[in-house]
């Protein structure tokens, strides 16, 4: 999958690596906008060893490498865009443990036969597909009492109020040479996500606001459920 028309392609070709080569794995998994604050990877279970973990936009693979070097997980990590894959791949692809594809996240959903103990998605694929069907396939694939946890650009980031109901909002994805693509994106607050996980057969457990020093407002929304 090539998908140059892409905003996200784009966005891989502005924040690749400087050197493309192995990586260390990240000493933290992280959920927010501002390096150390927050909870890290403890969020998604006790003992994570063995646990079978899908992550749905993963872009170069930092926290799915922290989870497999650090936590012993097996870890499937998707991302939209082939050159996300590649970089992760030139950073972390020798890790026995660590599954690296290059996939839509509804796409991969509707395919695999595969059941994980969780699944997340830091800033990545929830949020930018329509929730009601991309949770409902997500439920499909987590086994009972299984953990979802994401986190989304918070809506309320830019002073701005939610969005509800099936209409995305466009907002622009801000790249690092000033441009700026209209981006749809599913810009649900707390209340808004704990419907939609409802309607899919989970239940949400916490609903966490994170800040950035300097910034007025919450940059992120992190969300945990459980399935039923
Ligand atoms: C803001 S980046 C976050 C990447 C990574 N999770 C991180 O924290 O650095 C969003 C990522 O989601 C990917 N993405 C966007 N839509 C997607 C989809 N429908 N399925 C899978 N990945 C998607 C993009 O290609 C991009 O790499």
């Amino acid at each position: 999958m090539i998908n140059k028309g892409s905003p996200w392609y784009a966005y891989a070709v502005q924040t690749r690596p400087a050197s493309d080569g192995p990586t260390p794995p990240a000493a933290r998994m992280e959920w927010g906008t501002y390096p150390g604050a927050g909870p890290g990877a403890e969020v998604l279970g006790r003992s994570l060893r063995g646990r079978r973990i899908l992550e749905l936009g993963c872009g170069q693979g930092q926290n799915a490498a922290h989870l497999v070097d650090r936590h012993q997980a097996q870890v499937t990590a998707i991302d939209l865009i082939d050159l996300q894959i590649q970089h992760a791949r030139a950073r972390y692809g020798e890790m026995a443990g660590l599954t690296l594809l290059a996939c839509d996240a509804m796409r991969y959903l509707q395919r695999t036969t595969a059941v994980f103990d969780i699944v997340y998605s830091v800033f990545g694929a929830i949020g930018l597909v329509e929730p009601r069907q991309l949770l409902a396939a997500i439920a499909r694939h987590l086994r009972p009492h299984g953990v979802l946890a994401f986190s989304v650009p918070h809506p309320r980031r830019a002073g701005a109020e939610a969005s509800d109901g099936p209409q995305p909002r466009h907002s622009p994805l801000r790249l690092p040479d000033g441009s700026r693509p209209p981006l749809p994106r599913w810009e649900l607050n707390g209340p808004g996500w704990c419907r939609a996980l409802d309607q899919a057969d989970m239940r949400t457990t916490a609903v966490t606001e994170l800040g950035h020093p300097g910034r007025e407002h919450p940059t992120a929304l992190m969300i945990t459920a459980r399935r039923n």
